[in-house]
């Protein structure tokens, strides 16, 4: 097959989204916008791509493509003002050697990578080909108008339409094409900005290939070709693609109930179940048989087999080893890294904290910038006090050891294997292996004294009552 080189124009204006963010940098189910024809294009066989964008953004996008794209085959061309999506495809296609070039659109999200495969297709020995949709609503869109035999004949902006037939035309420009790379220059030579709009059309340049070796235009599904201009678009452009992604992971052997939001960029393992209210985010890449109930948030994580997720538990930049427990109401922070079938009850905050396999906080704790042990288990409302105002400090408890409730650990400070602390303690001195540590001040009995006690404070009350 021979080559392709794929254009995807972003360098518009934008104005609509008013914002002082780039268009094509939104993002949608977690990817910038110009990220998804992107990915299309190189799935349907693209070599290269290049960006077309305005010399404003040319910098944040190209970082953007740096970060998202590693090492993809995908470079940044400037239009160094926007006269029109003919002057963009120029600006583009000087450093382009392949034979044929498809032109995409930076903030159409939708564009599936089996339509653009068909488009390529249907090129066949042509010089054009161009991808329609039908709509009841064609209003601001460029109409496919034919002849009598149904042959392309041009492509007329909705400014420029002359009469009631051609305005009643549903079949519209869907903005992504095909096209042989040599007559696609012969023709970006002809075109002149002799329009309502005083630009350059892409589209006159299918006049002059329908007039030429013949232009097509294939008939896609309008949904795949909806554009982003304001953020009212976007939000519905997101929701279709997540939509569709759910659909991807449901056909693949993942339970997706209700409305859970999954970007584009998580995998998950077969016989996943991701309930109602959930939003996996980023990166995060979820094992095998592994349930993430209701309301939880996974972002940019690492997530094992069999892992349960209970309800509305936030996990962020964190890894969670096969059969581990966490929540409901967990709140995992950066760099917590939690081992095989250990588990994090509810309200458990850990933030940089290494637990072993096995070992369980089951509810109320802090365990900051610490190391937990093997089977080690921490009793509620333990707080790990690793800041002390100015900079954080480790704690390290030892296999087996048991930390008993209400307990503060004065960090820096290390509990030894199977050592256990006495409930109530505030451990500022390392306890050794296997030793007892207690901490608190000792109790008092007096015998007989409460009823005494109680009548002397409901004295005081009627007191005070009677006072008022
Ligand atoms: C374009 C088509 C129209 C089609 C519609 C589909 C033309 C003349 N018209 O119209 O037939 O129905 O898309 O959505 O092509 N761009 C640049 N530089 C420019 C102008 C635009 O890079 O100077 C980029 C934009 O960022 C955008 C794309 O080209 O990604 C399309 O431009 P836009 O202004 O949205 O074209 P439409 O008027 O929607
Ligand atoms: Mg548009």
């Amino acid at each position: 097959m021979s080559s392709l080189t794929a254009l995807v124009l972003a360098a518009g204006l934008g104005k609509r989204m008013k914002s002082t963010l780039p268009k094509v940098l939104h993002r949608a189910a977690g990817w910038p916008l110009l990220l998804f024809p992107i990915r299309a294009a190189l799935e349907a066989g693209a070599d290269a791509v290049v960006c077309v964008v305005s010399p404003a953004v040319e910098e944040a996008v190209a970082a953007v493509l740096a970060s998202e794209l590693p090492g993809a085959p995908v470079t940044v061309a400037v239009q160094a003002v926007p006269r029109g999506t003919g002057d963009a495809v120029k600006a583009g296609i000087g450093g382009v050697a392949s034979e044929r070039v498809l032109i995409l659109c930076g903030d159409t999200p939708l564009v599936r990578a089996d339509d653009l495969r068909a488009l390529i297709d249907a090129l066949g020995e042509r010089e054009l080909c161009l991808m329609s949709a039908l709509l009841d609503e064609a209003d601001g869109y460029g109409r496919v108008l034919r002849d009598e035999r149904g042959r392309v004949l041009e492509v007329r902006e909705h400014k420029d339409l002359r009469t009631d037939a051609e305005r009643a035309v549903r079949e519209v420009n869907a903005g992504v094409y095909v096209a042989r790379t040599a007559a696609l220059r012969t023709a970006l030579g002809q075109i002149n900005a002799e329009n309502a709009a005083g630009e350059y059309y892409l589209t006159d340049a299918v006049a002059v290939a329908a007039r030429g070796a013949g232009a097509v235009a294939i008939v896609g599904h309008a949904d795949n070709l909806l554009g982003v201009n304001d953020r009212a678009q976007l939000a519905q452009a997101e929701s279709l693609l997540y939509q569709r992604i759910a659909r991807g992971h449901q056909i693949a052997g993942v339970t997706v109930r209700g409305d859970a939001r999954i970007d584009a960029g998580v995998t998950l393992g077969p016989d996943a179940v991701v309930e109602a209210g959930v939003t996996l985010r980023g990166k995060s890449r979820i094992g095998a048989g592994t349930t993430v109930d209701v309301g939880s948030v996974v972002t940019d994580s690492q997530v094992g087999e069999r892992v349960l997720i209970k309800p509305y538990s936030v996990i962020t930049e964190s890894r969670v080893d096969a059969g581990a427990q966490i929540g409901p109401f967990a709140h995992l922070r950066p760099a917590s890294e939690i081992g095989p079938d250990a588990h994090i009850g509810n309200f458990v905050e850990t933030k940089k904290t290494r637990v072993h396999r096995g070992a369980k906080a089951n509810h109320l704790a802090y365990l900051g910038d610490g190391e937990i042990g093997e089977g080690a288990n921490v009793g509620a409302g333990t707080i790990f006090c690793n800041y002390d105002g100015f900079q954080k400090h480790l704690t390290v408890i030892g296999p087996g050891a048991f930390i008993g409730s209400d307990s503060q650990i004065v960090a820096p400070v290390r509990i030894g294997k199977d050592a256990y602390v006495a409930t109530g303690t505030t451990v500022t001195k390392d306890v050794p292996d296997e030793a007892l540590a207690i901490g608190r001040t000792a109790q008092e009995n007096k015998a007989g004294y409460a009823p005494r006690l109680k009548a002397r404070l409901a004295a005081a009350a009627k007191q005070k009552k009677a006072g008022e």
